[in-house]
Order: structure tokens, then C-alpha cells, then sequence
């Protein structure tokens, strides 16, 4: 594809069917083309996205890959945060290397740094995290269209590769498609539509409304991408029939299962299980000692590929959590162990064993739900036999239990000199059916006190 990519505001025009025609869309298809027409993509994730993982993504089926969402000012100002954040090599193309910026200066800046290591640039118009919110980035822009098609317009004008678009929907249709069309006209070469809103922010409640993405595709001439709810291969394909997409980005699944976009994942006896992250880490490891990276980095995939066997084997969990451990000992001491100990299970899941706390907790949380029930237990048992003592008239048996006492042997309300066995006021049922009626009244007043006091552990 040629270098700028001409905004095409002016040169727009719309087929019968509704479809926005940019100038650019005929070299946006043939530079999608050129890089293989990817349709299984490794979907930008901070810290999480960096170059091992896409390369274990590579190796397992993904076809395109995003690099994690890097701060544009901070890339351009800051060499440091440049040598931490960005890394890549030959095997990693085709590649989108995403920004997060709100001045065009800066995106263009920090894109011309390494335009020539990466395919496309992409711009994160879809965070919507409180980080994003307070630096005014990401998902946030979306209430700034202007800044928006500013940023694109600029940063298709200062680069000479095509760039690229990441953003989430808006709750209305109409909105989505005018938001989107803008995009495509002010010179998006491909675009990734993650189809759930800015407020939707938890991504396994709230399922992506690929309805909206179909309706953003049948709408825009580029290549488009569907973003959300790809667990599996199957789903992959489904969705891009469904949506009429070109590809799809994966993101959290993926980090569950690298190896998702595999087409071996679908050959019966070779389907995920929990088996499967041990390999994919020994590989991922491998990756991380010839191209090293952060450790918060590592350790976040050590947790999402075997954190349910370290659940179990908590001493393995202790050696990955105490930080002391080279990426060459996680592979000894942690990787080797597990698979020797998991062979020797015979299993194929965990059993996740509770810590020391976690039981305390627990025995705690079990305390309190008790003495709560009891308590209720205690206040129907009292409320039903009161109606029935109301309905007793005096000098007459009590037909509410057993007794036959007429009023005048009953005792006083208030008179506390009996069953005197019980501390703080934690009557037993015994106490409260025995056959002295006043003393059952005796023993509400006291179950009332004690029901403010509803969720305190039992004294
Ligand atoms: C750990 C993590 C980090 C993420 N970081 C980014 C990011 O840097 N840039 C971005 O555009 N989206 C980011 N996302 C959002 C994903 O790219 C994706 O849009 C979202 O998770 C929905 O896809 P999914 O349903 O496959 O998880 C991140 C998601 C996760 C789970």
C-alpha cells in the first residue's frame, strides 16, 4: 500500500445498499491482502500482548497480532518507557503497533519511531478504564468526535504505513454507524470494532453485540474487524459468518488458551484443557528468555496458563509469587515439577486446595451465617407460638403447647429469675417452648434485642 493515505472526506460516495465508499478503501483491501488477509488476531492488551506472547500466539494459530496500547507522549519523550514497553523481531509481522493518544503531535511522533518495524498503526479509541478516563484517552475520546477524526486525519498524513482503528460502540445504533463512517472517511485503513459499550466494562458479563458490528461492516467499504465473545475456533468462525467480518481479535480467551486459533483445537482428543497451559508456558518461557520482558509481564501469564495448578500446589505457587525465580528456574523449579506431578496425578484438572487463611476465613464467614439462621430460626419459632398464646383465653387450657396452666399460675412478663443458663440473651428453643407461656414472651423480648445484632459472630 503507498505510503499516506489520503483522508477521503471529500471523496466519499454511498452505494443503494447504504454503503460509504472511501477513496482509500481499493488500497486498504489490497494492503489487508498483503498481509495475508489475516483473520485470527492476538487483540491488544496492555502488559499482556508483548512479544512472547505473540509469537506463542504465532506458533498456535494466530495469523495477525496488536502490540499492548502504548502512551503516544510517553513513547516520543521517553526512551526508558520506550525500552520497557515495545519490542519486536522478524517472526512478529504482520504487526499493529496501538497508541493511546489525545494530541496528534505526540501520535505522530511516537508513530514515526518505529513505522518501519510494524505493519499498521493503531490508534485505541475503546479503553474505557478510569486511567483512560482521567488522562482522556481511549474510550473517553468518544465524547470528542472532532479530536477523534483529528488524531486519524493527522496521523494518516504523518506516517507512511496505514493506520488503523480500535473502538468500542456507542448504546445506539445510529450513532455506532455515524461515529464509524467518520472514522473510515478521515483515513482508517482497518477497522476493529469491539461491540460492547464504554460502560460495559466487564467483559465476561456483558455479552458483544455482534448484531452492531454487522451493521457497522454492511456500512464501511475497509476491512473490519469483530472484537468480543471469540472463546474458541469455533466461535472465531461463527462470528465472521455471522458479522460478515474479515477477522476477529481475541483477547482474555487467548490468554487462557494461546493456542485457541489453532486448527488442531478442533480435532477431538486435542481440545483444551487445563493440561494444556503447561506446555504453552514451558514454549512461552522459551520466548521470554531470547526476548526478555518485564516480569510483571511473565508472572500475569504464569497465573492465566497454570493458575488453577498452583491452586493445588501451593509450594509451586509460593516459588512464582516470591519473585525469586529466573525465567530458566520458573522452567525447572515450577514448569518441570508440575508436569512430572500432574502425570502422576493421573488427572487432567485440579483440585484446588484452600490455604491456611482462606479456611480461617471461611470457618468465620460459616460462624456468622449460622448464628444469623439460628437467630431467624429462634424469631418464627417464638412468633408462632405467641399468635397462639394470644389466642388463649385466660383461665382455659393452652392449646399452644402441652401446658396446663391457666393465666393466673403463669409467671410475670418481666420476671427474670429463671433459665438463667443462657449468657447474652441466646435462648434456646427449649427455653422458649417450655410450658410458661409468659416466659415465651419473656424469651422475644430477649430474641428482639439480640436481632439487631444480626451479623455479629456468636459470643
Ligand atoms: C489484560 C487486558 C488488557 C487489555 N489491554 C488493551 C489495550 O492495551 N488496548 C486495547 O485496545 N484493548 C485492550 N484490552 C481489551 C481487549 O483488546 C478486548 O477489546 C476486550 O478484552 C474484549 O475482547 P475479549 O472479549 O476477547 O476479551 C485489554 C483486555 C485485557 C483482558
Amino acid at each position: 500500500m503507498s505510503a499516506n493515505v489520503e483522508p477521503a472526506i471529500v471523496s466519499v460516495s454511498c452505494t443503494d445498499s447504504g454503503k460509504q465508499v472511501v477513496a482509500h478503501a481499493e488500497r486498504s483491501w489490497a494492503f489487508f491482502k498483503s498481509m495475508g488477509s489475516p483473520k485470527y488476531h492476538v487483540a491488544p492488551m496492555v502488559d499482556q500482548s508483548e512479544l512472547p506472547f505473540r509469537l506463542l500466539c504465532r506458533d498456535n494459530g494466530a495469523s495477525c497480532a496488536y502490540s499492548p496500547m502504548m502512551h503516544a507522549r510517553l513513547f516520543a519523550q521517553d526512551p526508558k518507557y520506550r525500552a520497557d514497553i515495545w519490542s519486536t523481531c522478524k517472526a512478529d509481522r504482520p504487526l499493529l503497533a496501538q497508541f493511546c493518544a489525545n494530541d496528534p503531535n505526540y501520535l505522530v511522533q511516537a508513530a514515526k519511531l518505529i513505522q518501519h518495524e510494524c505493519d499498521m498503526i493503531d490508534i485505541n479509541f475503546g479503553c474505557p478504564q478510569r486511567i483512560a478516563k482521567r488522562g482522556f484517552y481511549g474510550a473517553f475520546l468518544m465524547d470528542d468526535l472532532e479530536l477523534i477524526e483529528q488524531l486519524i486525519i493527522e496521523l494518516t498524513k504523518g506516517v507512511s504505513i496505514p493506520v488503523s482503528c480500535k473502538i468500542r460502540i456507542f448504546p445506539e445504533l445510529e450513532k455506532t454507524l455515524a461515529y464509524a463512517r467518520m472514522v473510515e472517511r478521515a483515513g482508517c485503513s482497518l477497522l476493529a470494532v469491539h461491540g460492547r459499550t464504554r460502560d460495559q466494562k466487564d467483559n465476561s458479563g456483558t455479552r458483544a453485540d455482534w448484531n452492531a458490528i454487522k451493521a457497522v461492516k454492511q456500512a464501511l467499504s475497509i476491512p473490519v474487524l469483530a472484537n468480543g465473545n471469540i472463546r474458541n475456533l469455533q466461535d472465531a468462525n461463527e462470528c465472521m459468518a455471522y458479522t460478515g467480518c474479515d477477522g476477529v481479535l481475541s483477547a482474555e480467551s487467548l490468554l487462557v488458551d494461546p493456542a485457541l486459533f489453532s486448527p488442531s483445537r478442533i480435532i477431538p482428543g486435542n481440545e483444551y484443557n487445563a493440561v494444556s497451559g503447561v506446555g504453552l508456558l514451558r514454549d512461552y518461557l522459551g520466548y521470554a528468555i531470547q526476548y526478555p520482558v518485564a516480569m510483571r509481564m511473565v508472572k500475569g501469564h504464569v497465573h492465566k496458563l497454570i493458575g488453577p495448578w498452583l491452586s493445588e500446589h501451593h509450594d509451586l505457587r509460593d516459588k512464582v509469587n516470591c519473585g525469586g525465580l529466573s525465567l530458566q528456574g520458573l522452567i525447572d523449579e515450577v514448569v518441570k515439577v508440575l508436569d512430572v506431578r500432574i502425570k502422576e496425578s493421573g488427572r487432567t484438572y485440579p483440585v484446588p486446595k484452600l490455604s491456611e487463611r482462606a479456611l480461617k476465613r471461611l470457618e468465620k464467614e460459616a460462624a456468622i451465617k449460622a448464628a444469623i439462621e439460628e437467630q431467624k430460626r429462634e424469631e418464627e419459632a417464638v412468633a408462632a407460638l405467641d399468635e397462639k398464646v394470644d389466642s388463649v383465653t385466660p383461665g382455659t387450657n393452652c392449646d399452644s403447647c402441652d401446658c396446663s396452666l391457666s393465666q393466673k399460675d403463669s409467671k410475670p412478663i418481666n420476671d427474670t429469675t429463671e433459665d438463667t443458663s443462657r449468657e447474652g440473651g441466646q435462648q434456646s428453643e427449649s427455653a422458649e417452648v417450655g410450658n410458661d407461656c409468659g416466659q415465651i414472651k419473656k424469651g422475644k423480648e430477649t430474641f428482639e434485642v439480640n436481632e439487631s445484632e444480626q451479623g455479629q459472630p456468636p459470643r
